[in-house]
């Protein structure tokens, strides 16, 4: 789960649908997070409306195009031929390159004596004096060029015309360049892997969100969709991939022998964002989908020989049907390439037809990947119940992120949105969390038969185009219009408006002694300062679904802040009513204290009576409500009593992650003793429970929500002293030990029995977790002793596993920021990790801007216990101290911090004393 943000499997392959359709501005379905380093930007830390400025830079002139950051609309591209050359050997300067040459044929819409093109880092071979040749299509005669010039922030090639172009016509422009094929993640790059003892090097690309520019010179935005014609030029035994398939067979190149060529077919008209190429010596196994598309894995050759793309051949071709038939929209190209890269920066990337995936996110072996490896099962038997994760996985998840008075609306106007650093911003979990919740509550209400119909509508008018959300609420309009049972109370669009263009969500607050129902923004702190107006007054068209004793109510629109219903009054004693079924809408509830009280009595009776996402929901709001200080704490602590029989994964991790803010909190405090006690209290049945139902944890349960759970309920145990527990992953983990060929611990379990096993061994135990590391072959298994090796409780040892996480000779640049942040979220771990973080900033910046570090996650890992006016006088000097070198990516983070750190003072200050004697008296 260590994916921070960024895409999941499935939604990789939901990406490589929509790609279908070329969609390009809905946010809410945009996939990936391509990490863009601007070295500009950085400096400046612009906040979401400032243009970008340079501190000691005179402001730039405006009136200029160059000095804008998107593209005027006189020039659009309509081709481009693209030759690429990638060296997998150093040149004699030690440097990795590439060569290209590349025409791009373009309309001028309006007459201009400018053309404006993206290109950065690419050095210009001169032909006939200048960077580029420029003619026109039609025979007149070739505009003559006065200079070309390299306007290096915003990344611009501009070549200057000494007449203008005319509209209505086309022209080509040529160029030839050379740029170097970094270990940077971005634009073309390279790979490196071992082959035994061979070091070997992938030529492979990410282009989204602003790199292509550094592969080739392009009007690098999404709306400026082209066909492409690409060629590799490749050692002859390599393979080239790129979108499409070749044309023709490769051939020998003309000027090396040693070199082949390969000419792809031309692609559909597509954005610069999904395009891919990669040279590689990978291995491949294919299949064809029910639809003859050609579906093939490729990976490491040493992977492939292991089986571990079978799974993924296995199910692509039917998540591709179930995405053509679920969006009525057939698969556009002849294949589709998936391919497992060892390094790479996002999750996956959903370029057309050549998907990339991190290597954990596409292999998978069944003899030591866990369920939680595996989780993109394409929805067979027990897809609803996976669906039902979206609640815990994204909806809870954005919300606490959403609650705050930083937060910023899901859909940003296009002109706060200009630099590549305020691109890459939007990658965050409310682009991709807030997004998937609230097209979840729209299909909800509109019933999920409608919702498709005005997808796939949707789908097919702008298919190869561009488009807003404006369309979609139109096309779901008109689903909604073609048919009489749902009844909306106003259009979709003017429902929808309040959920995306403004920022956070409702609490929905219901009085059952009167019938009373209003909403009201939900703030995590009460006190903060919402400083951003919006145009609805933070008001919401709220879809109210509820149960009354257990039984479904007519679902009810609340449209005004207050009104009064029957629905939601109760007289009998034991009458209790339950808002927002399977926690559909994006709000959170809560009731008067009676209903409360009632709700609690039900669940420790009887508690099937309440669905399982129910059940999930009433801890989460409780907790939530607790935090903003509308409810007190103790209602929410009083909300898990019932635990103690609760066998289900969603109830029992809801509450978990809403004590983990118990425990950062506390877990240097008196209250950490009381609150272990009432813990392994609750968790000792479940532990039981699976104990059994495993054979003495030698079998595993069937289904994934059990599986989940069982490794929730050893976790929990173990981490709060259950001795049988503590004796249980010792053993484990000494049999392991004693012979390290044969690993006794199933894949499932190994993240938590690796950890709980070095929490409680020392040096011995760590040094041997780090060799298995060292030598592990798969990513998966490498993957979770990295994690667990910062779960050491001893100083000296974490602080040498934080100085070899720096050094890419042990760590993997990719994979710096999540150990960092693994060592951090140890307790033991975070104030090495702080220490390290305020001495160090300027260097990791430089060291670890150029992509691969999310600082982001960095300040909120390092962040998060914070609770003290001390701490926070820290984090203030530290934006003081680094303002010159900037945050970059991490910007909005560190203002989040700030906010949540004096949020969790006060918090700290009000609940110690009722949590402390709370844990105490449930305790025995
Ligand atoms: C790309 O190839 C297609 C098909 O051969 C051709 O029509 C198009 O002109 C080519 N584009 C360029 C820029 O050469
Ligand atoms: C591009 O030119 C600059 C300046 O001469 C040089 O430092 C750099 O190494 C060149 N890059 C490549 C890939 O050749
Ligand atoms: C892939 O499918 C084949 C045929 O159904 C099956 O035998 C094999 O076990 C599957 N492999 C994996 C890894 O799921
Ligand atoms: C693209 O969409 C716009 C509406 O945004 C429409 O006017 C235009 O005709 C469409 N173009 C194509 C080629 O479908
Ligand atoms: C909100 O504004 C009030 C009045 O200006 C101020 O006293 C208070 O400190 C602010 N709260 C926060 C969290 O900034
Ligand atoms: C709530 O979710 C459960 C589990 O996915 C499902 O079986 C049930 O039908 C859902 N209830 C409603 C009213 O949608
Ligand atoms: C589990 O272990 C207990 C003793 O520790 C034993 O009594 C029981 O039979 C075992 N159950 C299974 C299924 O092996």
């Amino acid at each position: 789960m260590a994916k921070g943000f960024y895409i999941s499997k499935s939604l990789g392959l939901l990406g490589l649908l929509l790609g279908v359709a070329a969609l390009c501005t809905i946010v809410a379905l945009s996939v990936v997070y391509a990490q863009e380093k601007n070295k500009n930007n950085a400096q400046g830390a612009p906040g979401p409306t400032a243009p970008p400025t340079e501190p000691g830079a005179t402001t730039p002139d405006l009136s200029k195009p160059w000095n804008r950051y998107r593209l005027p609309a006189s020039l659009v591209p309509d081709s481009y031929r693209v030759t690429l050359r990638p060296y997998l050997t150093p040149n004699n300067q030690g440097l990795y390159v590439f060569v290209g040459s590349s025409t791009v044929r373009f309309t001028c819409l309006e007459a201009t004596d400018l053309i404006l093109i993206h290109s950065k880092k690419l050095n210009y071979t001169l032909q006939q004096g200048h960077r580029v040749l420029v003619r026109a299509v039609d025979g007149s005669p070739n505009p003559a060029i006065e200079r070309t010039e390299l306007v290096e922030r915003t990344e611009y090639l501009v070549v200057h015309l000494r007449e203008p172009l005319r509209a209505g016509r086309q022209y080509e422009m040529d160029s030839v360049f050379q740029g170097e094929l970094a270990d940077d993640l971005a634009g073309f790059y390279r790979s490196e892997y071992m082959e035994g003892d061979v070091k070997k090097v992938v030529a492979t690309t990410q282009m989204q969100a602003a790199d292509a520019r550094k592969s080739f010179p392009c009007f690098d935005e999404p709306a400026m969709k082209a066909t492409f014609n690409i060629t590799l030029i490749h050692p002859k035994d390599y393979v080239a991939l790129s979108n499409m398939l070749p044309r023709i067979p490769s051939y020998s190149y003309p000027d090396d022998a040693a070199w082949s060529v390969t000419e792809f077919n031309t692609t559909p008209k597509m954005s610069t964002y999904l395009l891919a190429y990669i040279v590689s010596e990978f291995h491949h196994i294919q299949a064809l989908s029910p639809n003859n598309v050609l579906i093939r894995i490729w990976a490491r050759p040493s992977a492939m020989a292991k089986g571990h793309g079978d799974y993924a051949l296995n199910v692509t071709g039917p998540i591709l049907n179930f995405f053509a038939n679920h969006y009525n929209t057939s698969y556009p190209l002849e294949k589709s390439d998936q391919i497992g890269l060892p390094d790479f920066n996002a999750g996956a990337m959903e370029n057309w037809g050549l998907v990339t995936y991190r290597e954990n996110a596409l292999l998978f072996d069944p003899q030591s990947s866990s369920i939680g490896n595996k989780e993109p099962d394409p929805g067979g038997g027990r897809g609803h119940l996976q669906k039902d994760l979206i609640v815990l996985n994204d909806v809870y998840r954005v919300m606490a992120v959403d609650a705050l008075a930083s937060s910023h609306p899901l859909s940003s106007p296009a002109d706060e949105v200009n630099t590549p650093a305020q691109i890459s911003e939007l990658f965050d979990s409310i682009t991709y969390s807030k997004g998937a919740s609230v097209l979840r509550m729209l299909s909800s209400f509109l019933t999920e038969n409608l919702f498709k119909q005005g997808l796939a509508s949707y789908l097919q008018a702008f298919k190869y185009n561009s488009t807003d959300y404006l369309h979609l609420w139109e096309h779901l309009q008109k689903a909604v219009d073609s048919q009489q049972e749902i009844q909306l109370p106003d259009s979709v669009g003017t429902i929808m408006d309040r959920w995306i263009l403004q920022m956070g969500f409702p609490v929905i607050t219901v009085n059952t002694e009167t019938g009373n129902i209003s909403q009201q923004h939900f703030l995590l702190d009460p006190e903060s300062n919402v400083t951003r107006p919006s145009d609805f007054n933070y008001l919401w068209i709220v879809p109210i679904t509820s149960l009354r004793n257990g039984a479904q109510q007519d679902s009810y629109w609340l449209l005004e802040e207050k009104a009064q219903n029957q629905l939601f009054k109760t007289s009998a004693a034991n009458e209790w009513v339950l808002l927002n079924l399977n926690v559909t809408g994006y709000y959170q509830v809560n009731y008067d204290e009676g209903n409360w009280k009632k709700i609690q009595t039900q669940l420790q009776t009887d508690l099937s009576a309440i669905p399982v996402i129910n059940r999930a929901q009433i801890i989460n709001d409780a907790f939530n409500l607790a935090s903003a200080r509308r409810v007190p704490v103790t209602l929410a602590l009083d909300n898990t009593l019932f635990l103690y029989q609760e066998r289900e994964y969603m109830p029992w991790e809801a509450a978990l992650s809403s004590l983990n803010y118990f425990k950062l909190m506390f877990d240097r405090s008196e209250v950490y003793g009381p609150m272990k006690n009432y813990l392994r209290k609750q968790v000792t049945p479940l532990y039981h429970y699976f104990k059994d139902l495993t054979g003495n944890w030698t079998q595993r349960p069937a289904t994934l929500m059990e599986q989940y759970n069982e490794v929730n309920a050893i976790s929990t145990a173990c981490s709060n002293g259950l001795p049988e527990c503590k004796d249980l992953v010792s053993s484990l983990f000494k049999q392991w030990m004693d012979n390290p060929s044969q690993n006794p611990i199933h894949p499932n379990l190994r993240s938590t029995v690796y950890c709980n096993a070095i929490a409680q061994g020392g040096e011995v135990e760590w040094n041997f977790a780090w060799e298995q590391f060292r030598n592990a072959t798969l990513v998966n298994e490498a993957d979770k002793l990295r994690a667990a090796l910062a779960c050491s409780n001893q100083v000296w040892i974490l602080n040498r596993y934080l100085s070899y996480t720096l050094n890419p000779d042990y760590i993997r640049k990719q994979d710096a920021t999540s150990t960092i942040n693994s060592i951090a979220s140890n307790v033991v771990g975070q104030t090495l990790v702080w220490d390290f973080v305020q001495s160090n900033w300027k260097k990791l910046f430089e060291d670890y801007g150029g992509g691969s570090f999310s600082f982001a996650n960095l300040i909120q890992a390092v962040t998060r216990r914070f609770s003290t006016e001390y701490e926070l006088q820290q984090l203030e000097k530290f934006k003081m101290d680094n303002m010159d070198t900037g945050f970059g990516s991490g910007t909005r983070a560190l203002e989040q911090a700030l906010e949540k750190t004096k949020a969790n003072i006060k918090w700290v200050k009000e609940n110690k004393d009722p949590v402390l004697s709370w844990f105490m008296a449930n305790s025995q």
